[in-house]
């Protein structure tokens, strides 16, 4: 019989942690929602607060001593998760959300540089290394880390001309670094039973504009943005053990923009 899974998602308040825990809960799942402490964490804790099966802790990925101690503080709980979601990222939708500018590259400060890299890429690592030491090896696992349709192809910079946000060069960076990572732990993991695979959203509808929707929609095959729901019907694949005989792969799920 298939293991019941408990999952340890990281920036769970966003656009689609929030929908990724409606589904795993659906699925009867049990749910570890991490994040910053603040209004997200506060708006989860209203919102699944009461669930038998939802968790919430308050955790900075990029934080080498808070990473330390996150799954030995979870199983004096008796939570041992066997899926873990590197999700937590620095986005577009972030820095809009903090009224931050949109630096052109020849702006770009090395402090937002360094902080995407902080929060996307070594989080992610902080985190892989923690189950390394605490998961990997004493009962079967997966991790699953979240890249972009903007990892391993590049933006066309012209549809973001006018807009409130653009893409940035560190997301991207961080993006296809975290794929690197998640190929070199495939095979790290692979005889200790855990597996590693990278999902790779598209585009993501969040209230963009018309003229937005229509130029990205252009590059789709499928002509449309992602609704949430289609990226957390993808990761539920991911994380069930339909997905048992899967490593070291990226699955794009960006309605056929990687493919033209
Ligand atoms: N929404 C999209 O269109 C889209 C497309 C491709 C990939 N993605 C990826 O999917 C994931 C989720 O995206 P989203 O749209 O929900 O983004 P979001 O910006 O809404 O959520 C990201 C979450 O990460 C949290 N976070 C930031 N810094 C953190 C830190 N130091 N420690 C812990 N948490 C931290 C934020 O508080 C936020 O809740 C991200 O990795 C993103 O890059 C999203």
């Amino acid at each position: 019989m298939a293991d019941k899974k408990t999952v340890f998602l990281t920036g769970s308040g966003g656009v689609l942690g929030t929908v990724y825990i409606e589904k795993f809960l659906k699925n009867g799942m049990e749910v570890i929602a991490s994040e910053l402490p603040g209004e997200r964490y506060d708006g989860l804790m209203d919102r699944y607060g009461d669930h038998d099966c939802f968790h919430c802790i308050e955790l900075d990925v990029g934080s080498e001593e808070q990473v330390a101690g996150v799954f030995k503080s979870l199983a004096t709980k008796n939570l041992f998760p066997n899926v873990v979601i590197n999700n937590a990222a620095v986005t577009g939708e972030l820095l809009m959300g903090r009224g931050e500018p949109f630096p052109d590259f020849a702006n770009t400060k090395l402090e937002t540089w360094e902080k995407t890299l902080k929060v996307n890429l070594t989080g992610a690592f902080l985190v892989a290394r923690q189950m390394d030491v605490d998961i990997v090896g004493r009962y079967p696992a997966k991790l699953i880390n979240v890249a972009s349709m903007y990892a391993l192809n590049g933006p066309h910079h012209d549809i973001y001309e006018g807009m409130p946000f653009k893409s940035f060069s560190a997301y991207s960076a961080t993006k296809a670094g975290i794929h690197g990572l998640t190929v070199w732990l495939a095979g790290y993991w692979a005889k200790r039973d855990c597996t590693v695979n990278t999902i790779a959203p598209g585009a993501v509808f969040n209230d963009h504009s018309v003229e937005f929707q229509c130029r990205v929609g252009k590059l789709i095959m499928l002509d449309r943005m992602a609704e949430p729901e289609e990226i957390a019907d993808a990761m539920t694949f991911l994380v069930s053990d339909n997905s048992r005989y899967m490593t070291g792969q990226i699955v794009n799920v960006d309605g056929g923009f990687s493919a033209w």
